[in-house]
């Protein structure tokens, strides 16, 4: 298939990215027709998917605007995908002008696209980085120049760690970033989870996303919790996203259709 213009030359257009699926679900244009075949058999598996992106942006929306009226203004945003409205700057800077953000992400169409989007926005900036190397991240000049992690900092990995295999140690890679925030900051966490849900539209979500450049892992949300280790969970703790500090009770119903499960926590001492 051809290369579009806006894609980077080394990206394999033959193959689906999850950051280009989800971009088809959120109805975004930076997809290629490998992206959207395998995000449409997606939704012949789980009807809802695109449901199921839309209300995790939701929750990470209402998050940072929580952050923002908790005094947070440096967030680090991993696994930030291709931006799309409602971009974690966006609302953080609406309300405090000086938040900084940086977006780290491991696909290069999302890098490439959040480049030319914050161009000339000069509290913000990209970096292409692994969420499995947190060491790098933390260490990377970008990353520094932009945020000084003896204040409070956000550090977000949100619809990401179902990337992230057990082999690869989840636990240890937010750990490790654990380790470089002060008292304070917080941990936003989301990811797909099986809790009560239908074991068929698993195995055939988990089938879809063999094909793609990261498989799913999906968790419970007794796993869910632990990631939050050291953390001290914010109301209401680990729930369906939909049922995060929802805007209208209405738009909490039928919470487990989101298939997300998502919370917030805060560093303590
Ligand atoms: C479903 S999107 C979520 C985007 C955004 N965080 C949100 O919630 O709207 C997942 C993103 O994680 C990125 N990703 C997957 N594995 C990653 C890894 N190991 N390190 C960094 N980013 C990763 C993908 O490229 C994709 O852009």
């Amino acid at each position: 298939m051809q290369r579009p213009d806006w894609a980077p030359e080394t990206i394999d257009v033959e193959r689906p990215s999850v950051a280009r699926m989800y971009d088809y679900y959120l109805g975004g244009s930076h997809n290629f027709a490998v992206d959207r075949a395998a995000a449409r058999a997606m939704v012949a598996a789980v009807p809802q998917a695109p449901l199921m992106a839309q209300a995790n942006r939701a929750f990470l929306r209402r998050a940072v605007q929580f952050l923002t009226d908790a005094g947070i203004r440096q967030f680090l945003d991993i696994g930030s995908g291709i931006p799309t409205v409602g971009n974690v700057h966006e609302i953080a800077q609406r309300h405090a002008p000086d938040s900084r953000v940086v977006y780290v992400d491991v696909d290069p169409v999302a890098v490439a696209h959040s480049r030319e989007i914050l161009a000339g926005n000069d509290h913000t900036a990209v970096v292409q980085e692994d969420l499995r190397r947190p060491d790098r991240i933390l260490t990377h000049p970008d990353v520094r120049a932009m945020l000084d992690f003896s204040q409070p900092t956000a550090v977000l990995v949100v619809a990401v760690l179902h990337f992230v295999s057990d082999d690869d140690r989840p636990t240890e890679v937010l750990r490790t970033l654990r380790a470089a925030l002060t008292p304070g900051s917080y941990l936003v966490l989301s990811q797909a989870s099986d809790d009560g849900r239908d074991e068929a539209e698993r195995t055939e979500a988990e089938e879809v996303y063999r094909r793609t450049d990261s498989p799913l892992w999906i968790r419970s949300r007794a796993e869910l919790t632990g990631f939050f280790d050291g953390f001290e969970l914010v109301e209401p703790g680990v729930v369906w996203v939909p049922q995060w500090r929802p805007e209208t009770p209405e738009s909490a119903e039928d919470a487990e259709r989101a298939v997300f499960l998502g919370g917030v926590g805060r560093l303590g001492g």
